[in-house]
């Protein structure tokens, strides 16, 4: 695997794949890889004869008071996995290659963007948005491979990419999760041991969500019935569980539509999301 942290370097190994005809897919990502990650180079494999994974701490997408300082990394460890799944190029900028002297574009996003985590994290998807597009525009990737756990930010990108004409197709993998149902983060590194028993009921909790608005509950029944029981399971603090449409990402009053069940709440000063479909 080739490890590349500068954009001629990127663009040359690029080219020269292009040029043979290659295609090329990227799995963007901030590092410290599990399974998830794994089974999207895994998905990239099968979608292209090249594949790019981009490991970047993103500090336009993190708050002041947010983990940008304390974020886990590995590289090492990351190399070894990305080598082990068949990754042909890891590319690992430092900030001033991604963001060089005089880069001065912002992105403002609405749609998608707004609501749940646009609402408790109001600069993510702006920074998401940005170095997104870098990437694909890095990379000329033909395709990008994205995980389901972050539905809200594959709505994102996927509004991005289509408003700004960028040509890049963008595939989803569902969520990896741990055997009793913890959706896969890197975040999970932050969980104690008693806080990652507790973690689980996120995942027992939009299931039972999901059933109960299958059986005919309004989302403001069950996704309250699902708050509910994040705070007895120990959660100090729900910032939502919702019901949105699958497609457009519009709130919904009940099931009449695909949709996904979405939720994000503090386990102590860790904070967990998740989604499913419904
Ligand atoms: O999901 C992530 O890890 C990040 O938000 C992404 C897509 C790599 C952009 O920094």
């Amino acid at each position: 695997m080739l490890i590349v942290r500068d954009a001629a370097a990127l663009a040359a190994a690029v080219s020269a794949w292009r040029d043979a005809g290659d295609r090329v897919a990227v799995v963007p990502t901030m590092g410290y890889l599990h399974e998830g990650h794994l089974a999207l180079v895994a998905r990239a494999r099968e979608l292209a004869q090249r594949v790019i994974a981009t490991i970047f701490v993103n500090p336009t997408q993190f708050a002041p008071h947010e983990d940008l300082g304390r974020y886990p990394r590995d590289e090492a460890g990351d190399v070894a996995k990305l080598e082990t799944a068949g990754c042909d190029l890891l590319f690992a900028p430092p900030v001033e290659v991604m963001y060089p002297p005089g880069f001065a574009t912002r992105i403002a996003m609405g749609g998608p963007a707004e609501g749940l985590e646009g609402t408790h994290r109001p600069q993510m998807f702006a920074g998401v948005a940005l170095v997104c597009s870098r990437i694909f525009g890095l990379t000329r990737a033909d395709v990008a491979v994205f995980g389901e756990k972050d539905w809200q930010q594959v709505m994102v990108v996927r509004r991005v990419v289509e408003d700004l004409a960028i040509p890049v197709a963008i595939e989803t993998v569902p969520t990896v999760r741990a055997v009793d149902g913890l959706a896969l983060s890197s975040r999970n590194a932050y969980l104690d041991p008693e806080a990652r028993v507790k973690a689980a009921a996120m995942y027992a909790a939009l299931t039972q969500a999901a059933e109960r608005l299958k059986a005919g509950a309004t989302s403001a029944e069950a996704c309250g019935e699902a708050e509910e029981r994040l705070r007895e399971a120990g959660f100090r603090q729900v910032d939502y569980v919702a019901l949105r449409s699958a497609r457009e990402f519009s709130e919904l009053g009940r099931l009449d539509e695909p949709a996904r069940v979405l939720g994000a709440a503090w386990l102590g000063q860790v904070r967990l999301i998740d989604n499913l479909p419904v």
